[in-house]
């Protein structure tokens, strides 16, 4: 079971920042999940919320700004351990760093409450510049840009997001549109749901795994991966099994 830094290792350090990264690589994580979206300039830039207020010092949203003006912004600013600067990371930047370690990047395209056109052209062509196709997954809420994904770059693993309501025929939904992965929350996900998947070859990555019950249960229905604010917890109990 891969354990994937959620927002990078986000239950300790400031989500999403070049700092939680580096810790999922000492936590010795298999990859990382993080969210992209586009500056009012068109650069793909490294953050959740569309709006900047639940981790930043700024207000509004991020297309209002231009990456000069968001690399002036602090995404640790409403972390509690500390009032260090932490700069909203470019996707190219992250790339940069993560091309020199074996960490698999599940990247995940921010189009269901703003649709940003371009978003995928432009984080694939990153992802081909620096050469990691072999070590990405591209997941999204928004199926519209797995399908955009898949038409641009029909080689890239895609892996399809849903929200806690599940998807009861998730791994036959998956196949019929050429998917490889399913990503469900683990709310109301059971081991049903991943034997489906399973018998129609499609992984399945569970989100937010952040308990023992919650990894015990993945590990239990044979999940095949795991996002966690907590890699290095999980990494001690699935070198213990
Ligand atoms: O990719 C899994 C998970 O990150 C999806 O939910 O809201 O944390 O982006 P969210
Ligand atoms: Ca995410």
């Amino acid at each position: 079971m891969k354990i994937y830094a959620h927002r990078g290792a986000s239950g300790f350090y400031p989500e999403n920042t070049m700092l939680a990264f580096h810790q999922a690589l000492e936590a010795k994580s298999d990859g990382i999940e993080l969210d992209v979206q586009l500056s009012k300039d068109g650069h793909v830039v490294i953050i959740h919320d569309e709006g900047l207020e639940r981790t930043t010092d700024a207000t509004g949203r991020v297309y209002d700004y231009t990456l000069q003006e968001l690399q002036r912004v602090n995404a640790a600013a409403k972390w509690q351990g500390g009032n260090h600067f932490h700069p909203i990371p470019t996707f190219d930047e992250y790339c940069s760093w993560v091309r020199t370690t074996d960490l698999i990047t599940n990247i995940e395209i921010k189009s269901s409450v703003i649709y940003y056109p371009g978003l995928e052209k432009k984080t694939l062509d990153l992802i081909k510049a620096h050469k990691i196709e072999d070590r990405v997954i591209i997941s999204s809420f928004n199926h519209l840009s797995l399908i955009e994904t898949k038409r641009l770059a029909p080689d890239l693993p895609c892996g399809v997001l849903v929200p806690e309501s599940g998807l009861v025929n998730a791994g036959y939904a998956a196949k019929h549109f050429g998917f490889e992965y399913f990503h469900p929350a683990y709310a109301n996900l059971d081991g049903a749901s991943v034997a489906e998947c399973h018998r129609h070859s499609i992984a399945v990555n569970v989100w937010t795994v952040n308990t023992m019950e919650a990894l015990e249960k993945c590990h239990a229905w044979g999940c095949d991966g795991i996002f966690t604010n907590y890699p290095k917890v999980a990494r001690a109990y699935v070198d213990c099994l």
